[in-house]
């Protein structure tokens, strides 16, 4: 058995950390006594658990892709995050950080978003819970995301544009941190993936893991052993580290993230486990984009949710161990995704999640019929019908 927690200053390996100003250190070590007296308070996980279920929709199911599997000759299901509320997996951890600020006594949350999935489901958690919401988001995201944007605006949440920088999810966690530096007496920074200073890469992977608790009983059940292999888009990598971290100790299921190649590996794209260094960026140790002086590079994808320079330390660290493997695919190849498995099972996933439907083609080969896949479906293609439509020329004349 692999020891999958960090160690007390938050390392997973060598990376990780809390590369923080002093100021926060304080609110760091608050939400990690709150996040430790939690999980072992059964009030807290007795509460958070009718939310998942009453709320939340959870468990989500397990879906055969029947005529996907026909296509491709090997098994494959579909771990359905896209049926929760809100449609994406964000909802998870919104909603358990939303309790731990219930119980720090804090009134404010802020949030950046890149897709809006996150600022969505924060937007979500804070109505619910009777908490005040900022949520920052980048110029661009802004612009491609008008839909998420009115839907937390209706939410009761205050959203900001960020124009500055490369106006994408870098520079609104900037803005983000910003704000939770001259307020955090007040506030609590709600991070919506495994991504951040420690704690919060292992409070959203403890709280994302529910997935793969799911998908362990649910695949026991269908097909009486564990998956031949786990699959996942990888952007921070909360929906990624959700489903693989039951699986870390099962040897003989591989795990298998997808990273955004955007134009290709070699224009502009988000590939950071692929490509990118050893460095720190938002207060962590990680693989990051960057320049030989450790200028932070710009990112780019289709799907807004991948578009950002770093990644989760567990999954620097998983890559480092060989415990699990990253690819990239462009965004032409998750626009094949998109409509691979909207024509053949009915689900428009979105372009998050396209980029590992994109990928399992290259899987035939290695697969036979009787293997068996888990991918996870992190989330609905509704925010990125517009991309989508315009893209797939539905409208041209
Ligand atoms: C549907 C969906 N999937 C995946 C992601 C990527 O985030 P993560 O890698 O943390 O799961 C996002 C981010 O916004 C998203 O909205």
């Amino acid at each position: 058995m692999r020891n999958l927690f960090p160690d007390n200053e938050g390392h997973f390996g060598e990376f990780g950390g809390k590369f923080v100003p002093e100021t926060l250190m304080p609110a760091l070590d608050e939400l990690e006594d709150i996040f430790r007296l939690a999980i072992n308070d059964n009030n807290f996980t007795e509460e958070l658990d009718h939310l998942l279920t009453s709320y939340v929709g959870r468990p989500t199911p397990l879906t055969f892709a029947k005529n996907l599997t026909k296509k491709l000759g090997f098994k494959i299901y579909l771990k359905r995050e896209d049926l929760c509320h809100t449609g994406a997996h964000k909802i998870n951890a919104a909603i358990a950080q939303g309790l731990l600020v219930k119980k720090m006594g804090k009134s404010r949350v802020v949030a950046e978003t890149g897709a809006g999935q996150h600022g969505v489901a924060t937007a979500t958690a804070c109505a619910l819970l009777g908490i005040d919401a900022v949520i920052y988001m980048g110029a661009k995201d802004y612009d491609r995301q008008k839909i998420n944007v009115a839907r937390m605006r209706l939410l009761g949440a205050t959203v900001i544009k960020v124009d500055s920088g490369s106006q994408t999810l870098k520079d609104a966690i900037n803005e983000a941190i910003r704000d939770w530096v001259t307020n955090v007496s007040t506030t609590h920074y709600l991070i919506g993936s495994v991504v951040g200073p420690h704690p919060y890469p292992e409070i959203v992977r403890s709280f994302q893991s529910i997935i793969g608790k799911e998908v362990k009983d649910q695949i026991m059940i269908e097909e009486k052993k564990m998956p031949d292999i786990v699959i996942a888009c990888v952007g921070g990598g909360s929906n990624a580290m959700g489903i693989f971290h039951s699986f870390i100790d099962e040897e003989n299921t591989k795990l298998i993230g997808i990273e955004a190649a955007g134009e290709g590996l070699n224009k502009k794209h988000a590939a950071t486990l692929s490509v990118g260094t050893t460095g720190i960026l938002h207060g962590m140790k990680s693989l990051v984009l960057q320049n030989s002086d450790g200028q932070i590079q710009e990112a780019h994808s289709i799907s807004a949710g991948l578009d950002y320079p770093g990644v989760g330390p567990e999954h620097a660290w998983l890559k480092s161990i060989k415990r699990a493997e990253y690819y990239s695919v462009t965004n032409e190849v998750a626009l094949m995704g998109v409509k691979l498995l909207s024509e053949s099972e009915g689900i428009i996933p979105a372009l998050e999640t396209a980029h590992a439907v994109g990928y399992l083609p290259e899987l035939t080969n290695v697969l036979n019929e009787q293997s068996v896949l888990v991918l996870n479906v992190s989330g609905r293609g509704d925010k990125d019908m517009d991309i989508i439509s315009e893209k797939l020329n539905f409208f041209s004349t």
